[in-house]
């Protein structure tokens, strides 16, 4: 496997690369599900460039940028295990030099849900994820589910400029208890980690009542919120809410939904959705 840091470097690696071309964006602080997105490019791709850059520009000022866990040496071990042909670990400064003054600012799906709770969180995905498909410039971009908001962000993205990529979306990949995969939960104690599957199981729960023909979305929030409130760890629910999976407006009542979470347990924001249809 290469490691590059520079994006001259990506690109003379990028120029002869067997196609079709993977990528696999990351912040890093590698698990299960970033490897369940590796997995997916390997089997659908040539040779796959997975990357590691802890955007600074999607942390908001109160946000956890300082403290995001950075364990360079065993994700590279874990990408090389995995197959990837080349990693990407730029400095900040190789992203964003002095003088930097492009941001690309998102409107519709980027509004709702995280982008009220994260004011220009979404931007800053956006422009990391823009500069990464025009330097990498992969046949394919593996996102994974656990986001969809930020997956539904960057196929809009993709789409409005015009950008000659497949966007795929990933299956959560969850832990046995139903608790989403994510860094974060490193964060919580362990009585807050024994209290954080509720999430999921509400989620899940208020599926299974869709799918046994409760269809009406107020209904469909109200029960999910009723179940959140009874995990007392949960300090605050930021939203409930079944949403188009596309565009992020709330539910019409046909089509596929994604029902959608935030709680908060102390200083740690959990999130994570389920798919109806
Ligand atoms: P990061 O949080 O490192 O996640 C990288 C990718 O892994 C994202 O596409 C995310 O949805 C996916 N992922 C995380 N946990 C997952 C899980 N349990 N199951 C499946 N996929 C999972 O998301 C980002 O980084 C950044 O915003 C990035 C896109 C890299 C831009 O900076």
């Amino acid at each position: 496997m290469r490691q590059l840091s520079t994006i001259a470097g990506l690109r003379d690696f990028t120029r002869d690369a067997p196609r079709p071309l993977g990528l696999v964006p990351t912040m890093g602080a590698l698990h299960a599900g970033h490897l369940a997105l590796v997995a997916a490019a390997r089997a659908e791709c040539a040779s796959v460039v997975a990357t590691i850059f802890v955007n600074p520009t999607q942390f908001g000022p109160a946000e956890d940028l300082a403290r995001y866990p950075r364990p360079l040496a065993e994700d590279l071990a874990a990408l090389e295990a995995a197959g990837v042909a080349a990693a990407f670990v730029p400095s900040v400064e190789e992203m964003f030099p002095a003088g930097a003054a492009t941001t690309i600012h998102m409107d519709g799906p980027a509004l709702p849900l995280e982008g009220e709770a994260r004011p220009g969180h979404f931007d800053g995905v956006a422009t990391v994820v823009a500069k990464l498909l025009l330097e990498v410039g992969p046949d394919r971009a593996y996102f994974g589910q656990k986001d969809g908001q930020q997956l539904a962000v960057v196929r809009r993205l993709a789409a409005d400029l015009d950008m000659p990529v497949t966007i795929v979306a990933v299956p959560t990949v969850r832990e046995a208890d139903g608790l989403a995969v994510s860094s974060r939960n490193a964060y919580l104690s362990a009585e807050q980690r024994e209290a954080a599957p509720v999430l999921y199981r509400a989620l899940a729960a208020t599926r299974d009542r869709f799918r046994a023909g409760a269809q009406a979305r107020a209904e469909l929030e109200a029960g999910c919120r009723a179940l959140l409130a009874q995990q007392p760890l949960f300090d605050a629910v930021d939203y409930v809410a079944a949403v188009d999976p596309d565009t992020m407006e709330p539910w019409a009542g046909a089509g596929p939904a994604m029902l959608a979470a935030a709680v908060r347990m102390g200083d740690v924001r959990l999130i994570d959705n389920v798919l109806m249809e």
